[in-house]
């Protein structure tokens, strides 16, 4: 097995010599422009690892790989419409740089493709996939949806949270490594655990998301700082501010997200301030130690030579020191 870093290199080389340009250009331009935007290609890489892990080979991999990223696009394409994002990847966001009709239709596209990705596969293998894939599709719509719901509740518990992102993230990366660990031939079993591993690990990730939405740098983090403040979107940084900080705070804080400013940046600057000082942020990174601790016992329980546990465990504590 080898490292992370080895295996995004390959996924890398082979997503881009399989892009070509296609008629109608308005349909497919949109699709390339967001995949050759790069981003960290973390799901595709764990598909090839975890492959690797089980004693399969990445080669066999790739299509399950590329059917990963291709959904993980297609879902941020849509996801910026949502939340009227105006940065990816530190670019123009797909819509704004076209418009709304482009990143729909390009965006169901990516879907299509992404499980075409998957028809070269064994009738069984193709079987489990597909199953994985499908079921984890719907929870990411699922949870799509309570993050939407969330921004105009204002009674949403820290549970709810967490199932929020458990469904709208976590659940991609565990079918990442699962789907690779199925392309293995890997057991039931190993691929329960594996998967366990993957959504703690996704839950850690989209906590740190939430993080650096609010404190990231936003000339490394490449999408819109703050934009979850805009958006009034309820985190872990929100919901543990209203609970740890002073009522007065938790009051302001309430307050301050009934509203959309047009002009933002007073409206983040408080937010910041509120949750830095009620501990929310404090708590955010304790939690993201925490579920990335989990994430790593879940290792303990699969019969794994010890230097690939080290290649898993190096990159969930890199995770946790990302910037973007
Ligand atoms: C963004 O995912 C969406 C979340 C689940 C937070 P990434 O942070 O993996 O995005 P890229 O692919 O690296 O740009
Ligand atoms: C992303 O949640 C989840 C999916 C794209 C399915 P966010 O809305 O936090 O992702 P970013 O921050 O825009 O990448
Ligand atoms: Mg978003
Ligand atoms: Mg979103
Ligand atoms: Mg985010």
């Amino acid at each position: 097995m080898q490292s992370v870093a080895y295996y995004r290199e390959e996924f890398e080389n082979h997503l881009l010599s399989g892009m070509a340009k296609r008629e109608p250009a308005s349909l497919y331009e949109p699709m390339n422009y967001i995949l050759r935007l790069g981003g960290k290609r973390l799901r595709p890489a764990l598909v090839l690892l975890s492959a690797e892990l089980f004693g399969g080979t990445y080669q066999d991999a790739l299509p399950a790989a590329m059917a990963v990223e291709y959904f993980h696009n297609f879902s941020l394409i849509h996801d910026d419409i949502m939340d009227e994002a105006p940065l990816r990847r530190g670019k123009t966001t797909v819509h704004k740089k076209w418009d709304i009709n482009a990143g729909i239709l390009s965006g169901d596209a990516m879907l299509i493709e992404a499980y075409r990705f998957l028809e070269p596969y064994p009738s069984e293998t193709f079987k489990e996939l597909s199953t994985v894939f499908s079921k984890t599709a719907m929870e990411v719509c699922a949870g799509q949806q309570y993050d939407l719901d969330f921004e105009t509740r204002d009674d949403v518990t820290v549970k709810e949270y967490l199932k929020m992102i458990e469904f709208k993230t976590a659940v991609l990366v565990g079918a990442a490594v699962k789907m690779g660990a199925i392309t293995a031939g890997a057991s039931m079993q190993e691929q329960q655990e594996i998967y366990a591993f993957g959504l703690n690990l996704g839950i850690a990730f989209q906590l740190q998301d939430d993080y650096l939405d609010a404190f990231g740098d936003p000339d490394k983090f490449g999408k819109q700082v703050g934009g979850d403040i805009i958006e009034n979107k309820k985190t872990y940084l929100f919901l543990k501010a209203l609970e740890l900080g002073e009522s007065a705070m938790g009051k302001e804080l309430s307050d301050l997200f009934s509203i959309q400013p047009k002009k933002a940046e007073k409206k983040i600057r408080r937010v910041k301030e509120i949750y830095l000082q009620s501990g929310a942020t404090e708590d955010t990174k304790n939690a993201i130690a925490t579920y990335t601790e989990k994430a790593f016992s879940c290792l303990e329980k699969l019969n794994l030579p010890q230097e690939n546990k080290e290649i898993l465990l190096r990159f969930g504590k890199d995770l946790m020191g990302r910037k973007v």
